[in-house]
């Protein structure tokens, strides 16, 4: 059985979706190196020799009595051959030991003879790493170059990393079950069969039956509701497999701005809508200004239980994030701006394998710093950039600078799970180098105008660090006769490949006025004898959090402190150490733990019972498991109360942290 040329129409692989205002001369493209075919050594697949033009999920969703439920699917993959004879006649792809597969078949083409049930074709799930596994499928022959296949697949998604079930008791509301799935960096391969790699990028379509009085979204550019609980999707960009995202649940939405809408658990709504009706608009429209149009229709936000492991998904079209967002003030507006900031850099640009992770997250820092400069302005952003580059600090004094982790471009050997590699580096590291080459531009609207010109250029495309690197000598020809890519202790080699502090860090002395009162603070704090006169004439009421987090940052960074003063400290004001923002608490969680304040203790216990995130959850483990007795005590018995509730991964992390793991 063999499907012939043309069996249906392929749509157009590059360039879709509109093309972005120009704002200055852009380099031909055929001046732009072609780029060889990236090799993803995280992906099992065979994905090289084939164009996936789109692919199509039917997925029934039931929830079990208790714990997990069921996921059963059919994934149709309509596939192209782009070259004659690649890979024989079998096709590989991602998979997971979770994933339990009942048959492969090959579809006529559409309209066609042939059996509508397809041609079945052996199939086998063969070992591939601790992440994942490959699915082998022999075809009847080897395709040749244009050729076109319809590939279906039936499966059961069991206890994979990728699809989460909570039970009732692990949402806000407390009444129904919950399921979610996650999908970066590696983890849709327990979700659904597909090229689990960056560098391939497809449009996709699903169809979800759910249970009666259940709600499914997904990361799609439509959403309808169907008769019989069945919600049908179709996302019409291409994009790479780890953005597909689902959730069922008890949700419900509403209404924050003309393109958007929150949507969270009945009993979250009111306060989601609060925390962002009204301001969603203008970030996106600041950001249209500066990058390009946003090609994805809507921009939606949904409010996770409070175990979703992060603080924010960028799923396109629906962004993820935790529940610790709703802090009540806006003041976390920031992880919003970042996820929207991803819509460019990420989303229509990305990584091609998980070792250009930085291009992503240094970018998308980048652009997320961008928009917060033009909406709350220069002193503020500067002051939330400081915030980042303490968390660098810590990551790199605990690592070790010259850490193989803390280069930009890191190198993942077959077998490492890219989710292991996740640090600060990517981020903050990422972000300096986007403000160097800022810098050597020596001009803002030059270099926004190049971000423009580059989000154009690889629009819907998987690149590679050389790829900008070389589109950003093309664009600025006068700095590439200069050879800024070469001046000795900042080769653009070095920032890629090399691991250690940043050589170049922007200049953050605009945020002096907000940062200089909470480092005058911080220093009376750290003294030995109080001068309470002088701590008693600053008044912090009216601090915004992120000049309380960086205050609290300084505290951290001089702690322990002299016997006594922390005590006092959290005294004196309610305000930090009784605070319910998530930053706030996590800050005075590790300074309690620092400082070995055990009357304090059950904070860090509280915190940890009420959210699971992975920025939170580990830092806190790492504190106690480094500290005092009690404290490792207090480790082991809030990780045996709450270790249900976290994210499978998060869940192995800190086992590793607790030694209950192999390293
Ligand atoms: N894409 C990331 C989250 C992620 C990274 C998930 C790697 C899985 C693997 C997201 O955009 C992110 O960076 N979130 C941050 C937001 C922060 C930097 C403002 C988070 O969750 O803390
Ligand atoms: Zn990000």
């Amino acid at each position: 059985q063999e499907c012939g040329d043309g069996c249906f129409a392929a749509p157009p692989r590059r360039g879709r979706g509109p093309g972005a205002a120009m704002a200055a001369p852009v380099p031909d493209a055929a001046a732009v190196r072609a780029r060889a075919p990236v090799r993803d050594a995280a992906s099992a697949s065979s994905a090289g020799p084939w164009s996936l033009l789109h692919l199509h999920l039917d997925l029934r969703v039931s929830f079990a009595a208790a714990g997990a439920g069921r996921l059963q699917g059919r994934a149709r993959l309509e596939l192209r051959c782009e070259r004659d004879g690649a890979g024989g006649a079998e096709l590989r792809l991602d998979a997971h030991p979770a994933l339990a597969v009942s048959r492969a078949a090959l579809l006529p083409p559409p309209g066609g003879p042939g059996d509508a049930a397809g041609q079945t074709l052996p199939v086998e799930s063969r070992p591939f790493a601790s992440y994942g596994s490959a699915l082998h499928i022999t075809l009847p022959q080897a395709p040749r170059a244009g050729q076109l296949l319809t590939l279906v697949i039936d499966y059961e998604a069991g206890e994979g990393p990728g699809v989460c079930w909570l039970s009732p008791e692990q949402t806000a509301g407390k009444q129904k079950p919950y399921m979610y799935t996650q999908g970066q960096a590696v983890l849709n391969r327990s979700f659904f069969p597909c090229f689990d790699t960056p560098s391939v990028k497809f449009t996709y379509s699903a169809t979800v039956k759910v249970p009666e009085g259940f709600t499914a979204v997904m990361s799609a550019t439509s959403w309808e509701k169907q008769k019989d609980n069945t919600f049908v999707f179709k996302m019409s960009q291409p994009i790479p497999s780890y953005l597909i995202a689902l959730v069922v649940g008890d949700i419900v939405s509403a209404d924050v701005g003309p393109r958007s809408r929150v949507w969270a658990e009945p009993c979250l709504i009111e306060a989601a809508k609060k925390e962002y009706d009204g301001v969603i608009e203008e970030f996106l429209v600041v950001g249209e200004k500066l990058f390009g149009p946003y090609v994805w229709g809507r921009y939606d936000i949904l409010f996770m239980p409070p175990s979703f492991p992060f603080g924010g998904m960028e799923n396109p079209c629906l962004t993820f994030v935790t529940p610790c967002l709703l802090a009540g003030d806006r003041s976390l507006a920031d992880v919003i701006i970042h996820e929207i900031s991803h819509s460019w850099f990420g989303n229509l640009v990305t990584n091609a394998s998980w070792g250009e992770f930085w291009l992503n997250e240094g970018f998308t820092m980048y652009a997320q710093r961008r928009i917060s400069t033009e909406v709350y302005g220069l002193p503020y952003t500067c002051l939330e950039a400081a915030t980042g580059r303490a968390l660098l600090r810590q990551h790199m004094d605990a690592t070790g600078e010259d850490h193989p982790l803390n280069k930009l471009r890191v190198v993942i050997e077959p077998g490492i799970n890219p989710d292991d590699t996740y640090n600060e580096t990517p981020y903050e590291k990422g972000y300096c180098f986007v403000s160097y080459l800022a810098h050597l531009v020596g001009n803002q609207s030059k270099f926004d105008a190049f971000l423009q010109a580059y989000v154009n250029r690889f629009k819907f495309q998987s690149i590679t660090a050389d790829d900008t690197l070389g589109f950003f000598l093309e664009y600025f020809p006068e700095l590439k006769e200069k050879g800024v890519d070469s001046i000795p202790g900042f080769e653009f080699d070095r920032w890629l490949n090399t691991p250690g502090w940043p050589p170049y860090l922007p200049d953050l002395s605009p945020g002096q006025q907000l940062m200089r009162p909470a480092e005058e603070l911080a220093e009376l704090w750290a003294a030995d004898s109080l001068n309470m006169e002088a701590i008693e004439a600053v008044d912090i009421m009216g601090w915004r959090t992120y000049q309380l987090v960086y205050f609290l940052d300084q505290i951290l960074q001089k702690s322990p402190l002299p016997e006594g003063n922390v005590k006092r400290l959290s005294k004196m004001y309610p305000k930090i150490s009784k605070a319910q923002n998530a930053e706030l608490r996590l800050r005075w969680c590790q300074i309690v733990l620092k400082n070995n304040l055990e009357a304090e203790y059950s904070k860090v216990k509280d915190f940890l019972h009420s959210q699971g995130k992975q920025k939170y959850t580990l830092p806190l483990y790492r504190a106690m498991w480094g500290g005092s007795e009690a404290a490792r005590a207090l480790a082991m018995e809030t990780f045996s109360a709450t270790a249900p509730q976290l994210h499978v991964n998060v869940q192995n992390y800190v086992k590793k942290i607790l030694g209950l793991a192999e390293a």
